[in-house]
């Protein structure tokens, strides 16, 4: 699968983001290493702070599904959203700290350096960084003697 399937994957999510607070809907896809695909979509709160971003909704799917180590790529993506419910925007979307921690809950299970594909809503541009780059000196299993 290219990249910009995996775009076009969470692209796709967007459309069932719960986001009636901040407006701002993200998508995000998982590549599984069989070749399967994963999605999620942010689900607001009206006690703001509940909020669940698209990325650990994801993952937390992938987790139920016994597929936490499958993971070996993530698309992001994400904007506005407009009077017609699609969202809009030319600029990257890059993945919350938080989320980056939680990428790196599955990279840290299979040692592999999850490729992390930031786009925009209009899947225009798209920007791909190993998640080492995007949480360098990450905190995890190692830092507690687990494997
Ligand atoms: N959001 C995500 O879903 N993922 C991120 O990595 C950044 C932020 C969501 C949370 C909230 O619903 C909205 O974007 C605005 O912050």
């Amino acid at each position: 699968m290219t990249r910009e399937q995996l775009v076009a994957a969470a692209r796709a999510a967007t459309a069932h983001s719960h986001a009636p607070y901040s407006g701002f809907g993200v998508g995000a896809a998982l590549l599984l290493d069989d070749g399967r695909v994963i999605t999620g979509c942010n689900f607001e709160n009206a006690s703001y702070g509940l909020t669940l971003c698209a990325e650990t909704v994801a993952l937390a799917t992938a987790n139920a599904q016994g597929d936490l180590r499958r993971v070996t790529e993530i698309a992001i993506t994400g904007g506005p959203i407009g009077p017609d419910g699609n969202i809009s925007g030319d600029a990257p979307v890059y993945p919350c700290g938080r989320c980056r921690q939680m990428i790196n809950e599955a990279a840290s299970l299979t040692r592999r350096d999850i490729a992390v594909h930031c786009a925009s809503a209009d899947g225009q541009s798209i920007e791909t960084h190993p998640l080492s780059e995007l949480l360098p000196h990450a905190f995890g299993p190692g830092d507690l003697g687990l494997a």
